[in-house]
């Protein structure tokens, strides 16, 4: 082969595993993957068993498709029975909330299920009246905004709890914290939250709804049972033997980012989320709805 050729043919195979890796991250980043899992606990009653919780996470302003349709489509297809929503439905710089809200008009037009939320971090960088601007929207929409209190959830004569944080800065924005992350992960913290919470009573089945994964050592101390989580987005970048690259508040290779976590008798979901801010590009690491079926 002459020299010329050689190099043709070098430049032709860069080139098409260029094309080839572009068109994988393409697909990585514009489909949504939904991720089963089966939680048994012998708490969660007869009315309960084979409900199913869809959770979304981290959306941060993403559109699959025109006016959200492929996202919808994928959450319509799971048949939830209810639709936990763990914060970030808007990217950090955003003040247009117009993608989040269509989205959850969406959902409730589409579908009978009924939405809990919480604020990620990125909602704490709205003023106040933009927070209270959107809150009351989504309130319209029948969301139900979980603010630290324990409320019920009543289906054919059973009950369970939910309890809902909002995100970390906002304790930090009420109450003149610091920036959330001298907290996370302390005592001060849980003490802090603990002591503005409705205290729950009796032994219900209790689900907790919050944004940032990495307090799973502060949620493990609340009475809760499953708790659905978000904030790291699958580690951005997934490494062989189900490692991650990187997570926000907990750098790299971070220890919570995607799937199921079991301890001191808690279970913790977390989602990888949907979108991504300031064009940062997921890397093997597809965005996701998580589907729970509960069972007793
Ligand atoms: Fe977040």
């Amino acid at each position: 082969m002459r020299k010329e050729q050689k190099i043709y043919s070098i430049i032709a195979c860069i080139l098409s595993v260029v094309l080839f890796f572009g068109a994988y991250l393409y697909w990585d980043n514009n489909t949504i993957e939904v991720s089963e899992y089966v939680y048994q606990n012998d708490k969660i009653p007869e009315s309960f068993d084979s409900v199913r919780i869809l959770q979304i996470s981290d959306l941060e302003s993403k559109e699959f498709g025109e006016g959200n349709s492929y996202l919808l489509e994928k959450c319509i297809e799971a048949k939830p029975d209810y639709i936990f929503i763990t914060g970030d439905l808007l990217g950090s710089s955003d003040t247009d909330t117009t993608v989040a809200l269509n989205l959850i008009k969406g959902l409730s037009s589409n579908l009978s299920s009924e939405i809990y939320y919480v604020h990620g971090n990125h909602e704490m960088l709205l003023d106040d009246n933009a927070l209270a601007t959107f809150e009351a929207a989504l309130t319209q929409f029948g969301v139900h905004i979980l603010d630290g209190e324990y409320q019920k959830i009543y289906r054919g004569g059973d009950c369970v709890n939910i309890l809902g944080f909002q995100d970390v800065s906002w304790y930090s924005r009420e109450y003149g914290f610091h920036y959330y992350r001298d907290y996370a992960d302390t005592d001060e913290y849980f003490e802090f939250v603990w002591e503005r919470l409705a205290r729950q009573t009796g032994d219900d089945f209790t689900m907790l709804l919050s944004h940032h994964c990495e307090c799973f050592n502060i949620y493990k101390r609340f009475d809760v049972d499953l708790i659905f989580s978000g904030h790291a987005h699958g580690g951005i970048v997934r490494l062989p033997f189900n490692n991650a690259l990187f997570a926000p508040e907990q750098g790299f290779f971070p220890e919570y980012f995607a799937g199921r976590y079991e301890s001191n008798g808690r279970t913790m979901f977390v989602s990888r989320g949907l979108g991504m801010t300031n064009g940062v590009l997921r890397v093997f690491n597809r965005a996701n709805l998580n589907l729970i079926v509960l069972k007793k």
